[in-house]
């Protein structure tokens, strides 16, 4: 079996919008939903720009979607042939995850025959404006057969629409499809090339919303008629002009060498596990789609290219989820996920002094310039339609915590102190003044404390002493001291106040978390009046319970395990496993990695798989209150990595030396992967409890 082909035989129009996210494509600069040409609006084909945003009237802000180059249907005999209208006796979409290459082939039915369709799409990894696809037609009978290829010009937008006018025109051989956003006044191109490969009439229609070419000759039976494409996206704000592209074939090579090269660099070899492996790896294939390889200062949103859900915003989840794999694959992608951070601290700035806060107050949903997407009002509740007051804005201040953590570690792996000039350092001391302005004494305590938080756990919000939030700010306050050598960093950290702990070492997730009422997830899920009901803020089924949203301390413990014992990690996995609904796509990889930091790889590994499967497998969650959150899931599959590595294979790097200390779960015989380190690249090879580590 090939474990780099991931495959689905057969057509569902119920999966339409999963395969949009299973099937991606892209290379950091946008991503392509892996719709079907044939799709319109209606069944959300995006081809979505990294760090393009804009806002329209009183909708959110996202990001923009480009008029759609891919657009391309079937004619036999004057009569259309697209999914889901018409039947098919075959239908498969294939992803090479080696090649980053995604095929489809269907076989229409028609009423003297059957026609085949086979179509390759890639985004290329060495032309970042750059799309390709063929199509192949065959009919197994002599027949009319028109192409119509070109560009829809009706994008699916949630808030949009983004480009009011699309104009639509012919330049040479180009067709040309541009529009300009609302609110930020950017450039949006779509131009496209198509060529037949054998004798066709060619006509061109320009339509109210598509402009496109008709290609249309007498097929004899049996013999294949291949069109290739090239579509080339571009914006006003790309800082050089696209580059016209070479041939289809010199093109598709370099993509496929480039891609080759990832798959030798990063992707993981599991003896004993081939669904852990493919998840695994297609994880990866994904991360790399995203990833801004074209730009020096960009980040990646939560739900990476896949769409405007979640805005187009980059989260926490960057930092914490996904970075770790960068760091040790392509280290000069971390520095440009950090360096967008710094680049966009002005923002954090402002946003601090909005609040009356001091230093840096990172946006939780942050987009261009860091300005905050999120809104007080950020879910609609199911019963009343109405937004409901939300928290994650003003409250979820681990956030700036979270950019300290992730440059820390920038730093303590590559050893590359230059990005704290080119602003890192700022950034650490402006976020310690920023939790400095958070603190209080109590005027019979000793300690300080910070109040009136949202942890990682979502669903309990303006709680005080979030024993991972404090945490954080100890680390930042630590940060600073080390940086400054200023000692009142050092008093700050040394006087806050040390997460409360219950009789067998469990912490208490915030005050007075364990005098909620005592009950399951299934308890909550049964009082759940609507599927779709937000189970938290001020009247959620969760909010006065202790079943919390996702992992929280549990999270805290992956961060600085050199604080807790194995027993103390242990004892937290088992209390707090039962209450965690895992209701956000980032909690089973921290269950999973403290798991094996406890020696349970048998434990962590179903966590490992829902985190590496989360969008292979349909059934992640479509919805919160009436917001549609469907999307791919970088974060979970940033955390797979994390698992893999520093949980499974035990991965670490002290003082400079590589070790590593494997845990196999069950059913797994070795494994194999390579990490770069400080410019050198080193072979991992396990097997059983012993490993070898080979510079290559
Ligand atoms: C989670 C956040 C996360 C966001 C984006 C939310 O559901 O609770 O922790 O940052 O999704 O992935």
């Amino acid at each position: 079996m090939n474990t780099h082909l991931i495959c689905e035989t057969g057509f569902d129009s119920e999966k339409i919008h999963f395969y949009g996210n299973k099937f991606l494509t892209g290379n950091g600069y946008m991503g392509v939903r892996g719709t079907l040409g044939e799709y319109r609006k209606e069944h959300l084909p995006a081809i979505n720009l990294a760090g393009i945003y804009d806002k329209v009237g009183d909708g959110w802000r996202e990001s923009v979607n480009a008029p759609n180059g891919l657009y391309t249907y079937l004619v036999i005999d004057k009569e259309a042939y697209t999914l889901p209208e018409k039947e098919v006796s075959e239908h498969e979409m294939c992803l090479d995850i080696s090649s980053g290459i995604l095929t489809r082939k269907t076989v229409f039915t028609t009423p003297k025959g059957t026609v085949s369709l086979t179509a390759e799409r890639m985004v290329s990894m060495t032309n970042h404006n750059l799309i390709l696809e063929a199509y192949s037609v065959t009919a197994d009978y002599a027949c009319k057969i028109s192409v119509f290829t070109g560009i829809d010009a009706a994008i699916w937008d949630i808030y949009g629409p983004h480009l009011p006018k699309i104009e639509l025109h012919q330049e040479g051989t180009y067709l040309v499809a541009s529009g300009t956003t609302q609110e930020t006044n950017i450039g949006v191109t779509t131009q496209e090339e198509a060529f037949c490969l054998f004798q066709s009439q060619e006509k061109i229609h320009i339509n109210e919303d598509s402009i496109l070419h008709e290609f249309l000759w007498d097929a004899e039976a049996n013999v294949s008629y291949r069109i290739e494409k090239k579509v080339l996206v571009s914006t006003s704000r790309d800082t050089k002009p696209a580059t016209k592209p070479q041939d289809y074939e010199t093109e598709r090579n370099a993509h496929i060498r480039f891609w080759n090269q990832i798959a030798d660099d990063s992707y993981f070899e599991i003896m004993g596990d081939e669904r852990g492996e493919t998840a695994l790896n297609y994880s990866l294939y994904h991360l790399n789609c995203i990833a801004p390889r074209h730009s020096e200062s960009l980040s990646i949103p939560a739900r990476g290219l896949s769409g405007q859900v979640y805005k187009g915003a980059v989260f926490w989840d960057t930092e914490m989820f996904m970075l770790d794999y960068f760091l040790y694959t392509y280290p000069d992608i971390a520095k440009t996920l950090l360096k967008y951070r710094i680049d966009t601290l002005p923002g954090a700035l402002e946003k601090a002094k909005s609040y009356g806060l001091d230093g840096a107050f990172y946006a939780w949903e942050s987009h261009e310039g860091g300005l905050d997407a999120c809104s007080d009002y950020n879910i609609v509740d199911v019963f009343t339609k109405r937004p409901m007051r939300t928290f994650f804005r003003d409250k979820q201040v681990h956030i700036s915590g979270a950019i300290v953590y992730a440059l820390k570690k920038y730093l303590r792996i590559t050893g590359e102190t230059d990005i704290l000039t080119e602003g890192g350092e700022k950034v650490i001391l402006a976020c310690a003044e920023f939790y400095r302005s958070l603190l209080l004494k109590r005027a019979t305590s000793d300690f300080y404390e910070i109040y009136d938080v949202v942890g990682p756990d979502e669903y309990h919000e303006r709680v005080n002493n979030n024993a991972y939030t404090n945490r954080m700010a100890k680390f930042v306050f630590d940060a600073a001291y080390e940086l400054s050598g200023d000692t009142q960093w050092q008093k700050l950290s040394a006087q806050l106040i040390p997460p409360k702990t219950n009789q067998d070492g469990v912490i208490e997730q915030f005050d007075g978390y364990f005098k909620l009422e005592d009950c399951r997830v299934a308890d909550v899920r049964s009082r759940l009046l609507d599927p779709k009901e937000y189970w938290g803020g001020a009247y959620g089924v969760a909010s006065d319970t202790q079943v919390i949203k996702q992992a929280d301390v549990v999270a805290m413990m992956c961060m600085f395990r050199e604080d807790f014992s194995k027993e103390q990690m242990k004892a937290n996995i088992d209390y707090y496993e039962p209450r965690t609904e895992h209701g956000s796509s980032l909690s089973a990889c921290m269950y999973s990695l403290l798991s094996c930091y406890t020696g349970h790889p048998d434990f962590a590994y179903p966590f490992f798989l829902k985190s590496a499967e989360a969008d292979i497998l349909p059934g992640a969650k479509q919805w919160i209150g009436l917001v549609y959150i469907g999307g791919t899931h970088p974060a979970a599959q940033g955390g797979a990595w994390i698992v893999a590595a520093m949980g499974f294979a035990g991965l670490q790097i002290r003082d400079g030396k590589i070790t590593c200390n494997p845990q196999l779960p069950k059913g797994w015989n070795g494994m194999k992967f390579k990490i770069n380190y400080r410019g050198k690249q080193y072979e991992i090879i396990i097997s059983g409890d012993s490993y070898q580590i080979d510079e290559l």
